[in-house]
């Protein structure tokens, strides 16, 4: 874990909404993922104050909780925008024109992969197979999933994004 994850400070109402989750499974570490997934909801990264909360209210080891959320790369534990654009890293998606896409989304958005808009609106970054190949290439944004992306299309669906602000 670099120092850098450490940075973030979630605000305190968005600690006390996660320790009323985390409560609710106190002694019980086989609903850690279950309470990680609620939490994800509440606060846009896992900061350590967030993983500590968790550890505090379920009464598990702090350690336990973090190694946990750094395990998935799906949980971020540095400040995330509100459009969490995934881009499909496996090879039928790479096969299928992925890398374009990527470029597309680069130039459309100013940022590279890993990066946040200046805005905090959107994040790009690479993902394992969505189990999206039959539509290949496949993006996830948020919970929407979409394929058969040229950087035509995908430009069209960012452009959605910008302007409607798509929930
Ligand atoms: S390889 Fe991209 S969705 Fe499966």
């Amino acid at each position: 874990m670099d120092r850098d994850s450490y940075v973030y400070k979630t605000p305190a109402s968005k600690l006390v909404q996660v320790a009323a989750i985390a409560a609710e499974y106190k002694g019980r570490p086989d609903m850690l993922m279950t309470v990680i997934i609620r939490a994800q909801k509440v606060v846009s990264a896992f900061s350590k104050e967030v993983a500590s909360v968790i550890a505090r209210e379920m009464d598990i080891p702090m350690n336990k909780v973090y190694s946990f959320i750094t395990f998935y790369a799906m949980l971020s534990v540095k400040p995330r925008g509100r459009y969490i654009v995934r881009m499909c890293k496996s090879a039928p998606c790479h096969v299928h024109g992925a890398q374009a896409v990527v470029q597309a989304l680069e130039d459309q958005l100013g940022i590279s992969i890993g990066e946040t808009t200046e805005d905090g609106r959107f994040t790009l970054e690479y993902c394992p197979c969505l189990g999206l190949c039959e539509i290949s290439p496949a993006i996830m944004i948020n919970e929407h999933v979409y394929g058969n992306l040229t950087p035509e299309s995908v430009r069209d669906i960012i452009k959605q994004y910008i302007r409607e602000d798509v929930e």
